[in-house]
């Protein structure tokens, strides 16, 4: 059996910590915004190279708190990727505001900055790129174009967390606001959700922070509708512990697909792509193929796991049917037809890699 994500290993590796760690919130009774998640923002912040780090309860409501503390509303528009996980679009939804989905790069599946251009209208008010599959979007054209523009940056780091893009800055350090899932498969996990936002300013960061928390700074005083979105001093503690090694981390996931695209050269599909612009982190390890469903059934028979992240784009997706009519994205719409994504993991083994890859080998046969 081999699963897509493995997350036991990490727990076994950290458990001492990890236990150690609980058993000191429990005995304490402070559950909630802690001591642990202050010191894992200031960890974060600090790794990431940002000024201000905000933990909340999920990569979701961070999308959707950043794009609030900007202001951002019905009337405006928001330019994404239609080759994502809802979440992203659901959260322009959630401010009143409309998504406005446009093509993606056919080699690095990210939001492609020369359609961009095209899409903004006297509305446009922010560019939300992902970075896909733990590749930086092309940042250093996005950010141009948001400067050109005079556009918010909000970037989607759900899938990059340690990815860098130009000049070697983290995915999360040039925009706005960047904005961190720590569901558990993510390339940082913690054992519930939990997410974070970056913020480039002081007083974005406090927007955040009183919206994360009913909207309020100090207790019973309230200035603005806010939310419940605080992250637990539990979860702090397990991603404490992992952000120490997160380099590792990465590093092993980039092993494992670099080992993959040896294994799997020569074969009628199209390995990623990384472009040469930052550091990619393989959250995923997506491939193209035609033959997708047969490789699919090969693998299962092994009891080997493989995925389709995504099979629908977003302006394909009833929920946007509405603000979608005319709208033909054809580079996403054939990705989503054709990816096919294998297991990867830090602590995924050689011989791991190469039974999968063995396997989908023999697939064509
Ligand atoms: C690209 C992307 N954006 C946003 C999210 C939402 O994060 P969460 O599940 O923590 O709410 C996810 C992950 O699920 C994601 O992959």
């Amino acid at each position: 059996m081999i699963p897509m994500v493995d997350l036991n290993v990490q727990y076994r590796q950290l458990q001492h910590e990890i236990d150690g760690g609980i058993r000191d919130v429990l005995e304490k009774c402070q559950f909630i915004l802690g001591p642990n998640v202050a010191a894992f923002e200031a960890e974060s912040a600090e790794y990431l190279g940002v000024p201000h780090a905000i933990a909340v309860a999920s990569g979701t409501d961070a999308l959707h708190l950043a794009l609030a503390a900007a202001g951002i509303g019905p009337g405006d528009e928001v330019i994404t990727s239609p080759f994502t996980f809802i979440a992203t679009a659901e959260a322009i939804r959630y401010v009143g505001a409309t998504p406005v989905f446009v093509d993606i790069d056919p080699a690095t599946f990210n939001i492609d900055p020369e359609q961009i251009e095209a899409a903004i209208t006297p509305a446009t008010r922010v560019v939300l790129p992902v970075h896909l599959f733990g590749q930086p979007a092309d940042m250093a054209a996005i950010h141009d174009i948001c400067n050109r523009h005079s556009l918010l940056l909000v970037e989607d780091c759900a899938q990059s967390f340690g990815a860098a893009t130009h000049g070697n800055r983290m995915t999360g350090s040039l925009g706005s606001y960047g904005c961190y899932s720590f569901f558990p498969s993510k390339n940082l996990g913690c054992y519930g959700d939990g997410g974070m936002v970056t913020a480039a300013t002081a007083d974005s960061a406090d927007r955040v922070r009183v919206l994360r928390n009913h909207g309020s700074r100090q207790r019973y005083h309230h200035h603005v509708i806010g939310f419940n979105s605080r992250l637990d001093e539990i979860q702090a503690v397990i991603l404490r512990a992992k952000l120490k090694h997160i380099d590792q981390y990465n590093s092993n996931r980039r092993r494992v697909a670099h080992r993959y695209n040896e294994l799997l050269a020569g074969l009628d599909l199209v390995v990623p792509h990384e472009d040469g612009k930052g550091r990619h982190v393989y959250h995923q390890y997506t491939v193209l193929t035609p033959h997708r469903e047969r490789i699919m059934q090969k693998l299962g028979e092994q009891g080997i796991a493989s995925a389709i992240y995504y099979p629908i784009p977003l302006h394909r997706q009833e929920v946007f049917a509405e603000s979608c009519r005319d709208c033909s994205l054809p580079v996403a719409e054939k990705v989503a037809e054709h990816c096919l994504s294998l297991p990867i993991f830090p602590e995924m083994s050689e011989e791991q890699v190469s039974t999968v890859a063995t396997v989908v080998r023999e697939s064509f046969a």
